[in-house]
C-alpha cells in the first residue's frame, strides 16, 4: 500500500504532465490541459490517492457533469439507479458489503483495493489513466459519429470531415485534424497542452514539425488514414487552411476484463446461474433459499427443450435491428453465442424505455 502512495508521491513531483506515467485518451493532453493536477493534489488533498476532490464521483463529475459535454459521458448524482423507482446508471456509491440485490465486493485484487471503506465507486470498475482495449476490444468509444460529415471545430472553410469506420485495434488517442497552406493536413495529439507537438508530412512519413505542414495531401471524398493506420477521415465540401477537426477514438478505461461481462459475473457472482439451476436441478441448490435469476454464460436452446429462438428478437418483437422501431440501443446481443448479463444490461445511459434511442 505505501509503495502504491510514494510511487504517486514521486511520479507527481518529477514532473508535470509526467511523461514516465502517461494518461491515455481523452483524458490525456487532447481533452483536458494533460497535467496530472487535472486530478491530484500533491498537498492538502481531499481525496484518496491524493485526488483533488472529497469523493470519487466528485471528481469524476468535476468534467462528467457539466452542461456542454455529450449526454453519452455525462450525468449527476440523480441518474444513480434504484430498481424499479429511477435511473438510468449503474449505482457508484451503495455498499459492496451489505448490497441488497445480493452483490458482493469484488474477488479481483485490483478492483477490491479501489472498495474504499466496503463502498462502490467509479475508479472500481474504471482506471481511468488506461484506456486498456483489451478490456473492452469491441466498446470503442469517440466524441464522433462514424460515417457522419462534421463542421469543423474551427476555421473560416465550409469543409466536413468523417470518421471512416475503424480498423481492428485503434490507438487511443485524441486528434487535431488541421487543413495547411498547399492543401494537405498536419496533425497534432495534445492539442489541449499550452505548446501542442504537430506532426507534418515529410518523405512519406509522419514527423514532427510545425502546424505550417507540409500536410498530407488528401483528396475531397477520398478516405486518407492518419498516423494510425486503423483511423481514416474523408474531406467533404470546401476545406480551406486553417480549419480543423478535433476529436478522439478510445476505450472505456475498465478496471478489469468485461467483453462478455465478467466484471458483472464478479460482484455478481450470486447470479451466475445455469438452466440446471434455475430449473432447480442442482442438488442442494434450494428453493427457498438463494433468489434464482436469469442463466447467463449459455447459448439459447441450452437446455435442449426447443422453446428458444435461434436469436433475440426486438423489444418490438421484430429481427433485431429492423421492425416498428429498429432501436440500435434496445438491440439484445449474445456474446460468443451466449446470453450473459450485458445481453440485458448496461451500466450506464439506459433509461429501459425502448421507444427512446439512448446515449451510446
Ligand atoms: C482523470 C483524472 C486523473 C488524471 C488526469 C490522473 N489521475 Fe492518477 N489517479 C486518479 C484516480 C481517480 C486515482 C485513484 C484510483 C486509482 O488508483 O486509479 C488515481 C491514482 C493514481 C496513482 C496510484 C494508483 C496506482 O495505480 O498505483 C498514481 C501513481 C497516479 N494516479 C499517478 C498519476 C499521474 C503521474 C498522473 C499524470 C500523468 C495522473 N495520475 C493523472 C485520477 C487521475
Ligand atoms: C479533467 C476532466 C476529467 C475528469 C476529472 C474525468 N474525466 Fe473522464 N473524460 C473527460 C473527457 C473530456 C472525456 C471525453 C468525452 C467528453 O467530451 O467529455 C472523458 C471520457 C471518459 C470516458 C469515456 C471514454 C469513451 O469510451 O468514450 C470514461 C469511461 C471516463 N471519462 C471515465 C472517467 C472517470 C471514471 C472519472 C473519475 C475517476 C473521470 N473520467 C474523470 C474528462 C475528464
Ligand atoms: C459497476 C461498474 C461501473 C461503475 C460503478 C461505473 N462505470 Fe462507467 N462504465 C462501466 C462499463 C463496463 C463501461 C463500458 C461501456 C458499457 O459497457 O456500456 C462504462 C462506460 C463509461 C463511460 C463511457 C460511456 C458509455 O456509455 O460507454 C463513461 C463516461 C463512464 N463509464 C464514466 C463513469 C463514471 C463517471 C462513473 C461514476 C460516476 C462510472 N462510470 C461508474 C462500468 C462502470
Ligand atoms: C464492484 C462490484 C460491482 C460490479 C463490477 C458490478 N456491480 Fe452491479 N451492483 C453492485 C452493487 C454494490 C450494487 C448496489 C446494490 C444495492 O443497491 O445494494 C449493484 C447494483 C446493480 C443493479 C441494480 C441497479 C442499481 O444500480 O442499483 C444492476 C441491474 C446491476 N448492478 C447490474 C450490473 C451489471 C450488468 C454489471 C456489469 C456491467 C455490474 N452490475 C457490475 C456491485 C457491482
Ligand atoms: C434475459 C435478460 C436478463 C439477463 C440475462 C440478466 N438480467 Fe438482470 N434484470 C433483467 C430485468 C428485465 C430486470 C428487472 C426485473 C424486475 O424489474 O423485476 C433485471 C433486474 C436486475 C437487478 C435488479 C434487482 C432485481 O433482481 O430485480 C439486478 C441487480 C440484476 N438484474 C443483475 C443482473 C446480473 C448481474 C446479470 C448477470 C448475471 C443479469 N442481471 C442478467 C434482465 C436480465
Amino acid at each position: 500500500m505505501k509503495t502504491r502512495w510514494l510511487r504517486l508521491a514521486i511520479a507527481l513531483l518529477l514532473g508535470l504532465p509526467a511523461a514516465a506515467f502517461a494518461v491515455d485518451a481523452p483524458h490525456d493532453a487532447s481533452y483536458t490541459s494533460g497535467s496530472c493536477l487535472e486530478c491530484h493534489k500533491l498537498h492538502n488533498a481531499t481525496g484518496g490517492a491524493l485526488t483533488n476532490r472529497p469523493t470519487m464521483a466528485a471528481l469524476c463529475q468535476s468534467c462528467h457533469s457539466q452542461t456542454g459535454r455529450p449526454p453519452r459521458v455525462n450525468w449527476s448524482d440523480t441518474d444513480q439507479a434504484a430498481p424499479g423507482v429511477h435511473g438510468t446508471q449503474h449505482n457508484w456509491s451503495a455498499s459492496t458489503t451489505s448490497s441488497v440485490h445480493g452483490a458482493l465486493p469484488p474477488l479481483d485484487g485490483n478492483m477490491l483495493s479501489r472498495t474504499t471503506g466496503g463502498v462502490l465507486s467509479c475508479a472500481v470498475c474504471h482506471d481511468v489513466h488506461r484506456a486498456n482495449a483489451a478490456y473492452a476490444p469491441s466498446q470503442i468509444g469517440t466524441n464522433v459519429a462514424i460515417g457522419t460529415a462534421q463542421a469543423n471545430t474551427g476555421g473560416a472553410g465550409g469543409g466536413q470531415l468523417t470518421l471512416q469506420p475503424l480498423g481492428a485495434n485503434p490507438v487511443p488517442r485524441g486528434y487535431q485534424v488541421r487543413v495547411v497552406a498547399g492543401g494537405g493536413f498536419v496533425l497534432s495529439h495534445d492539442f489541449g497542452s499550452a505548446a501542442p507537438t504537430w506532426y507534418i508530412w515529410s518523405g512519406g512519413a509522419w514527423v514532427v514539425g510545425t502546424s505550417a505542414g507540409p500536410g498530407k495531401p488528401f483528396t475531397v471524398g477520398t478516405a486518407v488514414t492518419l498516423d494510425d493506420p486503423a483511423v481514416s477521415v474523408t474531406f467533404s465540401g470546401a476545406p480551406v487552411s486553417g480549419d480543423y477537426w478535433n476529436f478522439y477514438v478510445a476505450y472505456p478505461f475498465l478496471r478489469a476484463a468485461n467483453d462478455v461481462g465478467q466484471m458483472c459475473l464478479d460482484c455478481h457472482r450470486d447470479r451466475d446461474q445455469n438452466h440446471a439451476i434455475v430449473e432447480g436441478q442442482l442438488v442442494g441448490y434450494g428453493w427457498g433459499g438463494k433468489p434464482f435469476s436469469h442463466p447467463v454464460g449459455q447459448a439459447l436452446n441450452a437446455n435442449l427443450a426447443n422453446y428458444d429462438r435461434a436469436a433475440p428478437l426486438d423489444a418490438d418483437g421484430g429481427t433485431a435491428g429492423a421492425g416498428a422501431y429498429s432501436n440500435p440501443t434496445s438491440t439484445l446481443k449474445t456474446y460468443g453465442g451466449n446470453v450473459e448479463c450485458i445481453s440485458c444490461h448496461s451500466p450506464h445511459n439506459t433509461d429501459s424505455n425502448a421507444l427512446t434511442v439512448d446515449p451510446h
